[in-house]
């Protein structure tokens, strides 16, 4: 049984199909780099054949990370993976991951496919892209509810024509330990030629078995667990990565198992994954939420204050959580925030510096107290800053009609014959008469589906970060602003969601689904 497993992270992908999340490709490398911090072996960085957008996100993120291998997804057919010898058939540490699914629901009801169908419609397809690339991963879909004798058959024909990596995934959360421990045990036993393959786990977590299940295969003789950080991901998500990765270290005695995983950067890597895709991480959830470490009770207290092990199975240092620091005063110059970001681990290149710390200045001025957090987010804001943006936020008033109703006014440049419109609109708050204003502006009709709100750091002058989703016809976007104003975060933010409507061609999960 190998003792080391690696990290297949398809956050970019997988996690992308959670509904109403939809990356773009600054979000993605800016994600992609901190995964290769984490130590992740793997990156599925998208579905080429979804878009152009998609698959030049895929070869963006190949060509910024340079240790993890970057793979992209595939349908079993010549198009798909053509797509992907377009985004990274020129590049190294690069690979394909082509799925068909092999369950009797599937074949019959999906898909309309004999199990021979089946079979020679992989094997084809693993052999075509053999030509392109040496790392080959085939995925089973909805293998746990395939026939077992099967599932060795399509393995079998597919390592004979290249597969170098073979995924049996849960794909609808569907499996139990007992049963992904027999599922594995099986197939490594009764299939040829599986000896030399590196075999991997995907678990969904629709009844919450998503760890479970994967430890299981892992202890079964899977190498190689796939998931999400902070499981985001299809309808429950996927396995939280980091929640494996923090469960193998802290159990290390039990499990015997090493990792490629800097445990340190869990904490920065999964706030940042919440900040860009909108999802916030539950304070319950486990290693990552406000309250795995706090302790509440007398008792827990007491114990803790005498020795932490009493209530504490690990560190939160050890998973990167400290305490939030005051930073920087007012007078403090460039280097001095350059310094403070190489001490909180973040590299900063020099045009990002420039920006970042004119929005430090402007916001010390408006701010008293300037936390870490703060100069995360400026720094967050201005490395997935779209730079091509069609309209650009400028400015706005509010007209209080009576205490129901609202009057905003507002101007937006239109970047693409350097305009600026104006636009008023009426409301039930400040915030409808203001997209109502910028809709009326852009002569459109956006729909607002989800609005959010969160205070980046502590105090009642703390930056607001909104997060919008909007909708126009059938398609869907979202958009995000930091501002200690949040009623211009609020209207910021919905220009930017305007911004990558605009861009937004195929819908990623319809093809997948
Ligand atoms: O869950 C699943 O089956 C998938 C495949 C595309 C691997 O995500
Ligand atoms: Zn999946």
């Amino acid at each position: 049984m190998g003792k080391r497993v690696y990290f297949f992270d398809t956050t970019l992908r997988d996690g992308e199909q959670t509904p109403g999340v939809s990356l773009n490709q600054l979000e993605k490398v800016e994600i992609a780099l901190r995964l290769e911090a984490l130590g992740i072996d793997v990156i599925e960085a998208g579905f080429a054949a979804a878009s152009p957008g998609d698959a030049a996100c895929i070869r963006a993120v190949a060509q910024a990370v340079s240790k993890p291998l970057v793979v992209g997804l595939a349908r079993a057919n010549k198009e798909d993976i053509d797509a992907v010898v377009q985004s990274l058939g020129d590049l190294d540490n690069t690979g394909i991951h082509i799925f068909l699914a092999t369950s009797p629901i599937h074949r019959q009801k999906k898909l309309g496919m004999t199990k021979q169908e089946v079979i020679d419609s992989s094997t084809e397809c693993v052999a075509y892209a053999s030509q392109f690339f040496k790392h080959i991963q085939f995925s089973c879909e909805d293998s746990t509810r395939s026939e077992l004798d099967f599932l060795c058959e399509v393995s079998e024909s597919v390592i004979k024509a290249g597969a170098t990596v073979l995924n049996f995934p849960d794909t609808v959360g569907y499996t139990t330990p007992e049963e992904y421990t027999k599922q594995f045990e099986y197939i490594i036993k009764n299939t040829k030629g599986i000896e030399n393959i590196r075999l991997s786990c995907h678990c969904h977590n629709d009844l919450g078995l998503a760890v479970s299940n994967s430890i299981a295969a892992l202890m079964a003789g899977a190498t190689q667990v796939e998931g999400c950080i902070t499981g985001i991901g299809e309808r429950a998500g996927n396995v939280a990565l980091e929640e494996i990765a923090a469960l193998l270290e802290t159990r290390k005695d039990y499990y015997q198992k090493e990792t490629g995983i800097n445990l340190k950067e869990i904490a920065k890597t999964s706030k940042l994954v919440s900040r860009i895709t909108g999802i916030a991480i539950p304070p319950n959830k486990a290693v990552i939420g406000a309250n795995a470490f706090a302790h509440a009770s007398g008792i827990h207290q007491d114990g803790v204050i005498k020795d932490k092990s009493t209530y504490e199975i690990m560190k939160p240092e050890s998973v990167g959580f400290t305490d939030s620091k005051l930073v920087l005063g007012k007078l403090s110059g460039r280097n001095a925030l350059k310094k403070r970001f190489d001490v909180l681990g973040y590299t900063v290149a020099d045009e990002n510096l420039k920006q970042i710390f004119e929005k430090y200045k402007e916001l010390a001025d408006r701010k008293k107290e300037i936390f870490e957090e703060d100069i995360i987010a400026l720094l967050e804001a201005e490395t997935s800053k779209d730079k091509n943006t069609n309209y650009i936020f400028k400015d706005l008033s509010i007209q209080v009609l009576n205490n129901k109703q609202y009057r905003a006014f507002v101007h937006v440049i239109n970047e693409m014959d350097n305009s600026i419109v104006e636009g008023i609109g009426e409301g039930n708050g400040p915030i409808d008469a203001i997209y109502k204003a910028i809709d009326n502006s852009l002569n459109k009709n956006i729909e607002l589906t989800d609005y959010k709100i969160n205070s980046i750091s502590k105090g009642k002058d703390s930056i607001g970060e909104v997060f919008v989703k909007v909708k126009e016809t059938n398609k869907a976007s979202q958009g995000r602003a930091i501002n200690v104003d949040i009623i211009m975060a609020s209207a910021e933010a919905y220009i930017d969601a305007i911004n990558r409507l605009m861009r937004v061609t195929t819908d990623v999960k319809m093809l997948i689904e």
